[in-house]
């Protein structure tokens, strides 16, 4: 599968040669990073690791790994320069098509409370809170909760 996103920015499978990019990426986004070696796995494990690509440059990526009929988003991540462009939604958008084409019924996620910009576009998205996973996330000085949402598809 493959389509775009806009005329200069399209989706395709992660590659093992973007592993270095998207890495570099998700430390340029995150407090605690994935490293590379998560994503490598999750490219050698089959999950739907997708990218954004602007020309050869990866602008966005995301993770969804697939379990019978429900799929978890495991990272989904906007290049700083790319963000509140409608990117993110567009691309969650795309990723919630790859759960459909899989059959999925319901994808899940979890998201930090103090993630705003995710929470939102989360919640324009039509997913809704399920639960609270305490102290699921590493953070400076402490654990942070997690929110755990679920959308039906
Ligand atoms: C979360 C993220 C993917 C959003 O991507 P994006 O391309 O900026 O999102 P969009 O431009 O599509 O915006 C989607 C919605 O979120 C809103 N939004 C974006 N940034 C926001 C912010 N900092 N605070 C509040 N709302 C925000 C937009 O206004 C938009 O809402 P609207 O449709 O009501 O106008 C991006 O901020 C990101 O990559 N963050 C770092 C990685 C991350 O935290 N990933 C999520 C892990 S759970």
């Amino acid at each position: 599968m493959s389509a775009l996103l806009r005329p200069e920015v399209s989706y395709r499978r992660m590659r093992s040669a973007d592993l270095v990019a998207v890495a570099e990426l998700e430390k340029s986004l995150y407090a605690f990073p994935w490293s590379l070696g998560n994503f490598r796995d999750s490219v050698e494990a089959g999950y739907d690791c997708w990218v954004a690509c602007h020309g050869e440059h990866v602008v966005a990526y995301a993770i969804l790994m697939v379990a019978l009929d429900e799929a978890h988003l495991l990272n989904i991540a906007v290049a700083a320069p790319w963000q509140n462009r409608g990117m993110g939604r567009a691309f969650l958008d795309f990723m919630l098509g790859v759960a459909r084409q899989a059959k999925c019924q319901i994808v899940y996620l979890e998201v930090r409370p103090s993630n705003l910009a995710a929470r939102h576009l989360y919640r324009q998205a039509g997913f809704q809170q399920i639960a609270i996973r305490p102290s699921y996330y590493p953070a400076h000085g402490g654990r942070e909760d997690a929110l755990f949402l679920g959308i039906t598809l």
